[in-house]
């Protein structure tokens, strides 16, 4: 597993739930999967160094958890060395790599989507914000981990936030709002072949209520009571598959998964964004609902036998993850803290590490992501908060409605 966030362990856990898993390496992990798995100290940017690990472990499996060595084109080094990897090449990783490429595909695969301008020249910045709004979304074309997102009514945070993109050299995407609730819908992705795992709805903003700046996300649940399984099929055909089968007649088949962000409106699903990766942290939600053994579904993508594999089972129910953030996220982080209850059921590490004393301690801004499943989501996020109560961290934040408009119907197409 190359990775240390809240994905990767909850990728982790679900690897070791399988029978047919014997041995389990993380790169460089945290102090959640040092429990689960051996870490190792590899940059994982360096396709060399992923590479040696790979082979001084003799692994039968990578599975790449973040879109930086997807982008950077490890997945390719890894493949080319001979070893089964789960993760997109560096060409089919642009879907997330570059918003301007994610678009020319959407383009050609005819997948609905916000209307989008580049801006690449300061001088040009002014008039191209007079063509959108009322409510401004610019986005960093680069990777950001959905940190570079503004949305915002305020056309002069709009601006501020353009002008900083293109005063350290990014160009910018300002893109038409796309209203409607917002669905991430993950698939698993072999050429043209798409599986999809269960619905889930992210919270990006840092407070309840949505209120404040975005962050990598705050908590998820799923499935998604108010979404019929109806708009999920047409989801996976009106786009999941079209840019899947684009990318293979580009000669560049995306293999892993496919991240889709969407807002579903009175014409359907429209596309917000995709990763080249699980999302964090709706991974954690959505893989404590799968029955499926998860290396068995990783290794028929990695392999090429994702249309072999039979469907995949899910436990009945809900999950809901709620994130619990460090002092000043998503700014600046307090980190170094020690952590108490992080060992405990439910308790997924994401900016986490064991200190000189062995102890647990806060190393980032999202620190652990405190999964709680039930019957329904009442009892899903009812068992995460009782879970969350017992974590103590100085200074810490987190939401405390995670999946509640839903459980409260409030949600509605
Ligand atoms: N859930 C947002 C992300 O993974 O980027």
């Amino acid at each position: 597993m190359i990775g240390s966030g809240g994905r990767e362990h909850a990728l982790l856990l679900g690897l070791k739930r399988d029978p047919s898993v014997t041995e389990l390496h993380a790169a460089p992990g945290n102090a959640g999967t040092a429990a689960l798995a051996t870490n190792h100290a590899v940059d994982v940017a360096s396709a060399a160094a992923v590479v040696a690990l790979a082979k001084e472990v003799a692994a039968d499996l990578v599975v790449i958890g973040p879109e930086v060595p997807l982008v950077l084109g490890v997945a390719d080094a890894l493949r080319e060395a001979g070893i089964d990897t789960f993760g997109p090449g560096a060409q089919a990783a642009q879907i997330e790599g570059s918003k301007a490429f994610a678009k020319d595909v959407m383009a050609a695969a005819g997948v609905r989507t916000a209307r989008a301008e580049i801006v690449d020249n300061p001088a040009e910045l002014d008039a191209a914000l007079d063509r959108f709004g009322p409510t401004w979304v610019v986005k960093d074309d680069g990777l950001a981990a959905g940190k570079g997102v503004v949305v915002t009514p305020d056309r002069a945070a709009a601006r501020a936030h353009a002008a900083d993109c293109l005063e350290n050299g990014h160009p910018v995407l300002l893109e038409s709002f796309l209203s409607g609730p917002e669905v991430s819908l993950f698939c698993l992705v072999d050429g043209d072949t798409v599986v999809p795992l269960l619905p889930a709805q992210d919270h990006k903003r840092v407070g309840d209520g949505d209120a404040g700046p975005n962050t990598g996300g705050m908590g998820a649940y799923t499935p998604l009571p108010w979404l019929p399984q109806q708009m999920v099929d047409r989801i996976v055909d009106e786009v999941c598959k079209p840019v899947a089968a684009e990318l293979v007649k580009r000669g560049t088949p995306f293999n892993g998964l496919l991240y889709a962000g969407l807002a579903i409106d009175d014409e359907g699903p429209a596309v917000v964004e995709f990763n080249c990766r699980f999302g964090d942290p709706e991974t954690q939600g959505v893989l404590e609902l799968l029955q499926t053994p998860l290396g068995t579904a990783l290794a028929a993508t990695a392999r090429g036998t994702l249309a072999d594999l039979p469907a995949l089972q899910w436990y009945d129910g809900a999950a809901v993850v709620v994130v619990l953030a460090a002092e000043n996220y998503p700014g600046r982080p307090r980190t170094g803290d020690p952590i108490a209850g992080a060992g405990g059921e439910g308790v997924l590490h994401a900016g986490t590490a064991l200190n000189e004393k062995g102890e647990v301690v806060s190393s980032g801004g999202r620190v652990l992501s405190i999964v709680g499943r039930g019957a329904d989501l009442k009892a899903a996020r009812a068992q995460a908060y009782e879970r969350l109560a017992g974590v103590k961290l100085t200074g810490s934040h987190f939401r405390t409605d995670i999946g509640k408009a839903a459980e409260e119907g409030r949600i509605s197409l």
